[in-house]
């Protein structure tokens, strides 16, 4: 079954078209990595997505219901973390769910359980009866996906869910994400951090002004882009001499290269370049510890095709 069926989605602001035509599908299951940069358009289109704003054309299905002619329905089939918080900060992390639970319809005699559980998911028990007001930015933020989880969504739409987290913070809300997939969760992360996309998500797609230019797996996108762009050999030697330099550059196939510490690295076409490489080194005298070769990175892949079409945010 498909979670989200996504078909010519597209929002103009006066002149500026923020999403323009997107067709995107998301099937249950999938852990689902929106990634763009700065005003590519991923609010936007959640915005859309989740009915609060309207398309100025194009459609949005969430588990197979159209979102603006059944909105009623629909908002009740998935959970949303935006990307900010708003809570009362004079109420307790308790409250703040007790008063989201009656919101969404959960029957009295059942919140307190399910509060009480998912605080303990979210290593909040403890502070469950502390004044939110009192919470430190990642707390909050793990209590805005507890909150969002409250009704059991079988669908999670989170916009930035890492945003201006310490490196912890952030690894720690990967994990609570990637948990909750693996317990079946269907997830759609919008995101510009392509370390976190690669860690918690099976499919991604690239968003660039407005455009959806890519959707893929990971290994899938990894792959097309590694052609063009070759591979990087880094080549650890005892030391690395202006000679040593000199011939690496020569060596037909290699397109950069440049040296760090004792490490002389290499763009090249392909890996077959690589004994041509070391052969080259030793016989202009160097001594090799360690050769290794490095695919491109999603990052890479994604600063490549972000860099050819252009910026609008
Ligand atoms: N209400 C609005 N009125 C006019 N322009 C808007 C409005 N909302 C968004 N935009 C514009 O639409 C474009 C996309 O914005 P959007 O917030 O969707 O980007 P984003 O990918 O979420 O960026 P960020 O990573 O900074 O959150 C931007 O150029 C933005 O200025
Ligand atoms: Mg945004």
């Amino acid at each position: 079954m498909k979670a989200i069926e996504i078909q010519g989605l597209t929002k103009k602001f006066g002149k500026l078209t923020a999403v323009d035509n997107l067709d995107l599908e998301i099937e249950e299951g999938d852990s689902f990595g929106f990634l763009g940069p700065n005003g590519a358009g991923k609010t936007t289109t959640i915005k859309m997505l989740i009915g609060l704003l309207r398309p100025t054309r194009g459609t949005v299905r969430i588990w197979g219901h159209d979102m603006f002619a059944e909105g009623k329905e629909v908002k009740k089939s998935f959970g949303f973390v935006p990307d900010f918080y708003s809570f009362y900060e004079s109420l307790t992390a308790f409250e703040n769910l007790e008063f989201f639970a009656a919101l969404s319809g959960i029957p009295k005699g059942e919140r307190g359980k399910r509060i009480l559980e998912l605080l303990e998911v979210f290593s909040l028990e403890e502070r469950a009866n502390s004044k939110v007001g009192d919470f430190s930015h990642g707390m909050k933020q793990r209590l805005v996906i507890a909150q969002a989880l409250l009704p059991h969504p079988n669908l999670l739409i989170l916009d930035e869910p890492t945003l201006g987290l310490d490196p912890r913070g952030q690894f720690e809300i990967r994990e609570l994400i990637k948990s909750i997939s693996q317990e079946g969760v269907t997830t759609f992360i919008s995101s510009h951090l392509l370390v976190e996309v690669e860690d918690m998500c099976n499919k991604v797609g690239i968003i660039n002004s407005g455009r959806l230019i890519r959707v893929n797996s990971i290994e899938n996108l990894k792959s097309e882009i590694e052609a063009p762009t070759g591979i990087e050999v880094r080549i650890e030697c005892e030391e690395v001499t202006p000679e040593i330099i000199a011939v690496v550059k020569e060596v037909e196939g290699v397109r950069d290269s440049g040296v760090e510490g004792k490490t002389i690295w290499a763009r090249v076409e392909s890996s077959d370049i690589t004994p041509t490489l070391t052969t080259c080194i030793v016989t202009s005298g160097g001594r090799i510890r360690k050769v290794e070769e490095h695919s491109p990175s999603l990052e890479e892949v994604f600063l490549k095709l972000t860099e050819r079409e252009g910026g609008q945010g």
